[in-house]
């Protein structure tokens, strides 16, 4: 039966200060957000400019989601920002999404080292990625390395199928046996077995669809889909989503509390 007039258990706890919201609760903030930052595109034609000024649009949003998710602790974040299959695009279009992610890190990471953010990158070192971008990706991890405050994974030459096929590839390699093989040995061999199973997933652009996002990690995530486009998200929509998400019931699989 449930119990709607008991005071729930957290009642009473400090609200977020500030001047944005008043009713997210930061003991059950999600540990591990990740976000699809779609509409950069759209966005740009929407005004008469062209998909690559969306791109450059998409940094405000980055650094202002980053923000609101130190303000309210999360952990973990991690954000879409080059899947597999984005190599379809226009030659010219890659192009400048290679160097505007290497010149974003130059621009960026001192402030989010300052702000004690580790940076962490998920995705396929393949050939394809040019050399000066892995260089920056390399020294962005490692200038960062030892920070403690949140993980910001930047998911780049990402796709959760390639992931999944790496992980077997490397049971493979190991010499691993069917009856060896189970969710443990799977998972201890994803780009980044140490970190949580993302809470919550943020989908921007009003996209209904996963676009092969963390496809192993997201078995029991909870998805918030939104409209707004990408280059116009602010903290504030993140805030909402967390919202949102305190307002579902997880059950994985089981039964109400
Ligand atoms: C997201 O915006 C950025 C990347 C996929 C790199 P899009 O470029 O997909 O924008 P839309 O979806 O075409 O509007
Ligand atoms: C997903 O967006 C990838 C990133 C945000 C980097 P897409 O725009 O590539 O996904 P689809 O094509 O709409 O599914
Ligand atoms: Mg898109």
């Amino acid at each position: 039966m449930s119990n709607t007039s008991a005071p729930r258990p957290d009642a009473g706890r400090e609200p977020l200060a500030g001047h944005f919201d008043r009713e997210i609760d930061l003991s059950r903030v999600p540990v591990h957000v990740a976000c699809v930052m779609d509409g950069n595109g759209r966005w740009a034609s929407a005004r008469g400019l062209q998909r690559t000024d969306g791109h450059a649009a998409g940094e405000v949003a980055l650094l202002d989601a980053v923000e609101g998710a130190l303000e309210l602790g999360v952990k973990w974040l991690t954000m879409f920002a080059f899947s597999t299959e984005n190599w379809r695009r226009p030659a010219d279009e890659v192009r400048y999404l290679m160097g505007f992610n290497e010149s974003l890190l130059v621009r960026r990471r001192d402030e989010l080292n300052d702000k004690g953010v580790r940076i962490r990158f998920a995705g396929r070192r393949d050939w394809r990625v040019p050399r000066r971008v892995l260089r920056r990706m390399d020294e962005s991890e490692e200038l960062t390395s030892s920070n403690k405050r949140m993980t910001l994974t930047m998911a780049f030459n990402y796709g959760g199928r390639a992931e999944i096929v790496d992980a077997v590839r490397r049971i493979v390699d190991d010499g691993l046996r069917a009856g060896q093989v189970d969710e443990r040995a799977l998972r201890a061999r994803l780009y980044h077995p140490d970190q949580p199973d993302p809470d919550l997933v943020v989908r921007t652009s009003g996209e209904y669809r996963i676009s092969n996002f963390l496809l192993w990690q997201l078995a029991y995530s909870e998805l918030v889909f939104s409209d707004v486009l990408w280059p116009d998200f602010r903290r504030e929509h993140l805030f909402d989503a967390v919202r949102e998400y305190q307002r579902r019931d997880r059950r994985y699989g089981g039964v109400a509390r």
